[in-house]
C-alpha cells in the first residue's frame, strides 16, 4: 500500500495562506491523507469557516493562526503558535498581487509589504520550519511561485521579483537538502481560479478569460510530485523543464512578459 503523506513526512502540515483557493485545496488534500493542519490567514471568518469544513470532512485536528504574513515577526509568531507540533509539511502559498499596475502607481509601503510577505517571511519560515525537518531527516517544503518569476515585465516589478526570489530560494534549498530526507518544491503556477484572482481581475475590469487551472488539481499535482523538485511547473507538458522563454534573449523575454502582463493579469 502506498505510504500516506502523514507517514512519510509527519503528523502536522502548515499552510501559510490556507483559508481559500490553492491554500485551502492543499489543506484539504493534506487532511484527506491524515495530516493535521495549521491554517494561517488574515480574515478570521474565512479562516474559521475553512477550518470547520476540513474538520467536518476529514476528521483531523485543525488549528487556525490569524496572522498578517507581511508583518515583521509573523513567522516567529507562527513558530511559537505551533511549538510542540511535529510539522512535517510546510506550504507557503500566500503571495498574490492584488493590483497589477506600473511601479510608481503604488505606494512604497505596499511594495514593501509584498516583499515582506513574499520574500522575508518565506525565507524565515523556510529557516524556522525547515531546520527541524532537516534535523529529523524528514519533511517537505513547498514554496508557491508563479510564471511571473521567469522574466521581468511591466507592471510586475515587485511581484515578479518576489516570485523569482521564491523560485531561487526553493531551488537552492532543494540542492542543499536533497539527500537529507527533506523534499523541497518550487511550485510554478499559471492563472488559477481562486477568490483572490477573481477579486483582482474584477477590480481591474472583469475576467481576462482564457483557461484557469483548478486549485484542487493544482494541489493534487503538487503533492503527487513533492519529491520531483526542485521545480514543478503546474499544468505544463514539461513540468520539470526550464523557462518557457527558452532561448529568447533576456530583452525579448522581458518584452514578451510585458505584453502578456498588460493584456492579462500579471500573476
Ligand atoms: N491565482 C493565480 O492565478 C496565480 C497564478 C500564479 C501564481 N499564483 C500564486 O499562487 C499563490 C496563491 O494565490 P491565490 O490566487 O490563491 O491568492 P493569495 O492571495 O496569494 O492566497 C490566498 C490565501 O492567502 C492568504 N493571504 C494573503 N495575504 C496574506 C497575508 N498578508 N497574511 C496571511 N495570509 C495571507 C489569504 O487569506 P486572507 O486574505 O484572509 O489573508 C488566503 O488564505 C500565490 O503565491 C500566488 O503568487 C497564483
Amino acid at each position: 500500500m502506498a505510504e500516506s503523506l502523514a507517514s512519510t513526512y509527519g503528523p502536522w502540515g502548515v499552510v501559510a495562506g490556507g483559508s481559500d483557493g490553492v491554500g485551502a485545496a492543499f489543506a484539504h488534500r493534506l487532511a484527506a491523507q491524515g495530516v493535521n493542519v495549521v491554517l494561517v490567514a488574515r480574515r478570521l471568518p474565512v479562516l474559521e469557516a475553512s477550518a470547520d469544513e476540513i474538520r467536518a470532512r476529514h476528521g483531523v485536528e485543525v488549528r487556525t493562526v490569524p496572522l498578517d504574513l507581511s508583518s515583521p515577526g509573523a513567522p516567529a509568531e507562527l513558530e511559537e503558535a505551533t511549538a510542540g507540533l511535529e510539522v512535517g509539511l510546510f506550504v507557503y502559498n500566500a503571495g498574490s498581487d492584488d493590483r497589477s499596475v506600473p511601479f510608481l502607481d503604488k505606494d512604497l509601503g505596499t511594495h514593501l509589504g509584498l516583499v515582506r510577505r513574499n520574500c522575508t517571511a518565506v525565507l524565515e519560515a523556510a529557516y524556522r520550519f525547515g531546520g527541524p525537518m532537516v534535523a529529523r531527516k524528514r519533511g517537505a517544503v513547498v514554496l508557491v511561485t508563479s510564471g511571473a518569476a521567469w522574466a521581468g515585465g511591466a507592471t510586475l516589478a515587485a511581484y515578479g521579483a518576489s516570485k523569482a526570489f521564491d523560485l531561487i530560494l526553493a531551488e537552492s534549498l532543494w540542492a542543499e537538502w536533497r539527500g537529507s530526507g527533506v523534499d523541497v518544491l518550487g511550485l510554478v503556477l499559471g492563472r488559477t481560479d481562486t477568490p483572490s484572482l477573481r477579486r483582482t481581475e474584477g477590480a481591474q475590469g472583469g475576467s481576462y478569460g482564457g483557461t484557469l487551472a483548478d486549485p484542487d488539481e493544482v494541489a493534487a499535482e503538487a503533492l503527487a510530485h513533492l519529491s520531483d523538485g526542485p521545480t514543478w511547473i503546474c499544468g505544463s507538458p514539461t513540468p520539470t523543464g526550464g523557462s518557457p522563454f527558452g532561448a529568447l534573449s533576456r530583452r525579448d523575454a522581458v518584452l514578451a512578459m510585458s505584453r502578456g502582463a498588460t493584456s492579462h493579469s500579471g500573476r
